[in-house]
């Protein structure tokens, strides 16, 4: 059992952000990574069509024989977490809770920012989690939709990237925030300038939070693999392969080996 893989999805690519926390501090751990590729983006999506592909995703990683699943995309972990621990019989870890902690820790004036999707932002699945543990706490949250495409692109820095985030962050730096949290698995790759023009504002990137998470829960439950000799890298996706491999090389910093082209309709 403690040989066996952890399984990560997301909708796309940008789960790699993940996927890059948890093996830096899980190396011994064999990973199976999907990327919903022909589906992406989820965060425009209703969450009732969020919820289906998320149920495909994860079924086709349970059958995989994980150990543990990780819903890397916000946009799942907003609106589809309680209904895949419900239907899983293996553990399941979503991105929100880990940041929501994170962000508490750091926050002084209690007053916390939030950026997402579309979709995240309007299920409030992080004002919300906020809430429950200190209904004190002010949270503004905002969506940033361009911020997606813009690291797709590869455009993390410069003139284009600065704009965009202006357009979207001015309102909120503004606001006296002290914490942001960097709610969607593209963001964490802008955090160079997001941090430069939130200038004294601690973000918080779930990325990160979601790897210590998983290292507790597999440890809670004696499932971490302390041999790494055989471990793995596998990655599925439902797109073209290439693309994917071309981006995600860059997310990681290395190259993307074994890699395969499913179908999640064909699985059902
Ligand atoms: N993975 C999504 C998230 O973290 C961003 C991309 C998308 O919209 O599918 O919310």
């Amino acid at each position: 059992m403690k040989e066996k893989p952890i399984g990560i999805f997301d909708s796309g690519v940008g789960g790699l952000t993940v996927l890059k926390e948890i093996s830096k501090l899980l190396p011994n751990e064999s990973i199976i990574y999907l990327g919903d590729t022909a589906r992406v983006p989820y965060g425009i999506r209703s969450s009732e069509t969020v919820v289906k592909y998320s149920i495909e995703c994860a079924n086709f990683l349970h059958k995989k024989g994980i150990k543990i699943l990780v819903v890397a995309c916000n946009t799942s972990s907003s609106v589809s977490l309680d209904i895949l621990k419900e239907k899983l019989p293996i553990p399941v870890i979503g991105v929100i809770i880990p940041g929501v902690k994170a962000a508490l820790k750091t926050t002084k004036k209690g007053k916390i920012g939030v950026i997402g999707t579309e979709a995240t932002v309007r299920s409030q699945s992080y004002t919300k989690r906020i809430k429950e543990i200190n209904p004190a706490i002010e949270v503004i949250s905002k969506p940033c939709p361009l911020f997606v495409p813009l690291v797709e692109e590869g455009i993390l820095e410069g003139k284009i990237a600065e704009l965009v985030i202006d357009r979207y962050l001015k309102e909120i730096k503004e606001s006296g925030i002290d914490t942001l949290i960097l709610g969607c698995t593209h963001y964490p790759l802008l955090k160079k300038s997001i941090q430069q023009y939130m200038d004294g504002i601690k973000l918080v990137d779930s990325a990160e939070e979601v790897a210590i998470e998983v290292k507790e829960m597999l440890k809670e439950l004696n499932l971490l693999n302390e041999d790494g000799g055989k471990s793995f890298k596998t990655f599925y996706v439902t797109d073209d392969p290439e693309r994917f491999k071309k981006i995600g090389e860059i997310f990681l910093n290395y190259g993307i080996e074994k890699i395969f082209k499913v179908s999640l309709e064909e699985d059902k």
